[in-house]
């Protein structure tokens, strides 16, 4: 029994205590109906969300450990797979152990996407659309695994909870205008190691994701809507050109910060999404080509409930956060019905994760339902579901928070409770 509820009539009577709005539905088929991403088509309606294994090797490859993590997630069967975000200039790594990809080690990439591809037809007859998250970690960068933050603004808050001086310089613009041609240059990198496309990381709050609410900012990076989103669409734009169109071009976006003064937050109560610049920027999004979004909120570093539903950070009902999480990603989905969206806020539900993932694709509030840590705890969930098995909860996430936890203390990052893996 997971979260007090025995089964969804359970789960119904609490979301409408809690006045949330989840939709739940009995018939999973759509689980298993295929859905096109730009020229390639998923072949079911799970998705393994990108999860930092921090298990890179010193220059960024994929270790043993890496590719561990990715045959368990091959296997699990999900029809899209969205591998971990991959930095794409050495000081913008989140730790000393996360991977980055560069010509001198392309062949390792290429070698794990092999393997991928292989590990999933082989058990399963079909191999996920695999995509490769690119980032930036902006402020919270760790490239030798102590902080070098690189900031778009000051923020009072951000800057006390991580010991930020007052004095650090902003980022330079010059240092801005170059990251369009890394993005795209590892976006081809990408595409030559056998990815089907990449996502442009513009999500809790790392540099790209940080600069949408630099309002405050002066230059051509800040202040307006048209300059605090021009490094993502340059980005977009880059990739766009590197890559060509026949390869997927993506962005986890956050629909909102829930941070004061943040993106797409109510000025009067931060944690309540005020959604006008995301449906614009979603739309300016598609008119530049991109075909697919993966739509996230909050800041694990700031307010981790908001992204990660759960019982042990009890800041809101978790249920009311997951309904929140729902809302803003159908939002998206409605202005945008034409690219598919991935919906993320799922492991909170535990064993009643296929029926709101089948009642909000049916409803049409996303395309796909993202997995995060239950597909750390429970790798082969989308397999079994779609084979028409329901996992017990004793072998589902449990929301401890541990595998985050590990991640924050630069540490290879799995589930403690369910897996048996010793982390080197
Ligand atoms: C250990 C760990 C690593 C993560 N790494 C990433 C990442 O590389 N990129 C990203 O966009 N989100 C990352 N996330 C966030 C997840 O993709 C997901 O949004 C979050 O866990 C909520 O989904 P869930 O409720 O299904 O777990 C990570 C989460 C965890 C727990
Ligand atoms: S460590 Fe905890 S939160 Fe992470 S996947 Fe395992 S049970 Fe879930």
């Amino acid at each position: 029994m997971s979260f007090g509820c025995k089964n969804l009539s359970d789960v119904t009577a609490a979301c409408e205590r809690y006045g949330c709005d989840i939709k739940f539905s009995n018939d999973l088929s759509i689980l298993g109906v295929p859905r096109q991403i730009g020229h390639k088509t998923a072949p079911n309606r799970f998705c393994v969300h990108p999860m930092e294994g921090c298990d890179g090797t010193v220059d960024g490859s994929p270790s043993g450990l890496t590719v561990e993590r990715y045959m368990s997630f091959a296997e699990g069967g999900p029809g899209l797979l969205w591998f971990e975000a991959v930095a794409v200039a050495p000081e913008g790594r989140a730790s000393a152990r996360q991977l980055m990809i560069s010509d001198d080690n392309l062949s390792e990439f290429k070698k794990l996407a092999d393997i991928i591809r292989k590990k999933a037809l082989m058990e399963n007859g079909y191999a996920p659309v695999l995509i490769m998250q690119l980032t930036h970690s902006g402020r919270f960068s760790r490239p030798d695994g102590t902080p070098r933050p690189v900031i778009a603004y000051h923020h009072a808050e951000l800057d006390v909870r991580h010991n930020i001086s007052p004095d650090l310089p902003l980022v330079t613009d010059a240092y801005l205008d170059t990251l369009p041609e890394c993005f795209a240059r590892c976006a081809l990198l990408a595409k030559k190691a056998g990815f089907d496309g990449v996502d442009v990381k513009c999500c809790h709050r790392y540099l790209l994701s940080e600069l949408l609410s630099a309002t405050g900012r002066e230059g051509k990076y800040g202040c307006c809507f048209e300059s605090r989103t021009r490094l993502l669409l340059d980005c977009i734009d880059a990739v766009r050109e590197a890559v060509g169109a026949d390869f997927i071009v993506g962005s986890r976006l956050n629909g909102f910060d829930a941070l004061p003064d943040g993106f797409s937050c109510d000025k009067a109560d931060y944690m309540k999404p005020e959604l006008s610049e995301t449906l614009e920027l979603v739309k300016i999004l598609r008119a530049r080509g991109v075909d697919i979004l993966n739509i996230t909120t909050g800041s694990p570093y700031y307010n981790p409930f908001v992204n990660r539903p759960n019982d042990v950070d009890r800041q809101e009902p978790p249920l009311f956060g997951v309904s929140r999480m729902f809302r803003v990603v159908g939002e998206i989905q409605r202005e945008v019905p034409y690219i598919p969206v991935v919906g993320t806020g799922y492991s909170y539900l535990r064993e009643f994760v296929p029926f709101a993932a089948a009642g909000e694709i049916s409803a049409g509030r996303c395309a796909f339902a993202g997995l995060g840590r239950m597909s750390f705890a429970c790798p082969s969930y989308p397999r079994r579901v779609l084979s028409g098995e329901l996992p017990p909860s004793n072998q589902l996430c449990t929301t401890c928070g541990k595998c985050a936890g590990l991640l924050r203390a630069g540490k290879p990052s799995y589930c403690v409770v369910r897996n048996k893996r010793v982390a080197e």
